[in-house]
């Protein structure tokens, strides 16, 4: 509509006033606000702008392929795709708290995005250096470090984010989608062309797979996962509730499945099998503070259990988390 059509207008403007002739990097992480934030920024300064998305090895099936296929394919943006799974894997291995876990992996993301950024800003063949960080911050992120001092002192799980980062880097920032709430992200990640798959996606925390998978990280494990959870996510997709017209992807505020590392046995043809566990998880909720577990519809639960354990070859159960929170969390670890 107009309405966006003029936001649009004058934030590109805004953008290009800021930023003049200098070069932008960006954090791309398949999220929601750092995609609109690099849709609209590139809209504004096109090749002006970097965008550096780092896959951890702990990413969603085909998460990496999505996103380049999206901003380097569709959108044309110049994208550095940095494949440090091994570096992280590596630094994992051995670590099964879940808050140490959340502290490596965050540690690490800073250090190979720092790499890159080093690198960008210095300069490559034909460009001279950035000089500005791009971040998604949006408004509600504004409020709550704003208000963090009054936050309660207990931290229940430590959410990585990047802050400070563009002090450390020197470099200034530059963040388009302060003033927004979700709701307007969203919009205006539409009418940029983004598709609606991409800005409607339920939230998926920044340690990924790593706090999905209970204990220690391995890379056979998250392989198992990213395709059992595919599955899941697929026929959350497919599955229309007839009373709303809505699928039940959209009827859920986040739904996952959980690798939990120990084996049962199972039957398969004349043989006994000896497998993996997972859990599904799905949940309902406004904030995210409380959670109820959504009650799927059991022929949508018996499709993907019976579709996990069939083509997924190392996983020979399937159950479904029915707790809420509180007293459970929303993630298992
Ligand atoms: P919990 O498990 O605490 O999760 O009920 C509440 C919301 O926060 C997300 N979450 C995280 N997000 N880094 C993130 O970026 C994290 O370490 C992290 N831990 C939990 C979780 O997915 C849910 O949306």
């Amino acid at each position: 509509d107009w309405v966006m059509k003029d936001h649009i207008a004058e934030a590109v403007e805004a953008i290009r006033q800021q930023v003049g002739d200098e070069e932008v990097i960006l954090g791309l992480s398949g999220g929601v606000d750092s995609s609109v934030a690099a849709a609209l920024i590139h809209r504004a300064i096109g090749d002006q702008l970097t965008c550096v998305f780092v896959d951890h090895g702990l990413l969603r099936l085909d998460e990496g392929k999505m996103v380049m296929e999206m901003f380097a394919g569709k959108l044309h943006a110049r994208v550095i795709h940095v494949d440090a799974s091994e570096q992280f894997l590596g630094h994992l291995k051995g670590v099964s708290d879940p808050e140490q876990k959340r502290k490596i992996i965050g540690r690490e993301f800073v250090e190979v995005f720092k790499a890159e950024a080093a690198k960008l800003k210095a300069g490559t063949g034909g460009h001279k250096g950035a000089t500005f960080l791009a971040q998604g911050t949006i408004y509600p992120d504004v409020i709550e470090s704003g208000g963090a001092k009054s936050k309660k002192a207990v931290t229940i799980k430590s959410h990585h984010n990047v802050g400070g980062l563009p002090e450390q880097l020197g470099l200034k920032l530059l963040e388009p989608l302060r003033d927004l709430f979700k709701d307007e992200v969203r919009e205006l990640g539409v009418a940029l062309g983004l598709p609606p798959e991409m800005v409607y996606r339920h939230p998926f925390p920044g340690p990924g797979l790593g706090v999905r998978i209970l204990g220690e990280v391995k890379k056979e494990y998250a392989d198992l996962l990213r395709r059992a959870d595919a599955i899941f996510i697929e026929e959350l997709r497919n599955f229309v509730d007839a009373s709303t017209g809505k699928t039940w992807y959209d009827l859920t505020s986040q739904a996952f499945t959980v690798f939990l590392p120990v084996k049962s046995v199972g039957v398969m043809g004349d043989g006994r099998t000896y497998d993996y566990v997972v859990a599904l998880r799905a949940v309902q909720t406004s904030d995210f503070m409380t959670a109820d577990w959504a009650e799927l519809p059991y022929a949508l639960l018996k499709k993907v259990s019976s579709r996990i354990i069939n083509e997924v070859r190392g996983i020979n159960r399937v159950t479904y988390d029915v707790s809420s929170k509180p007293p459970a969390t929303i993630e298992w670890e």
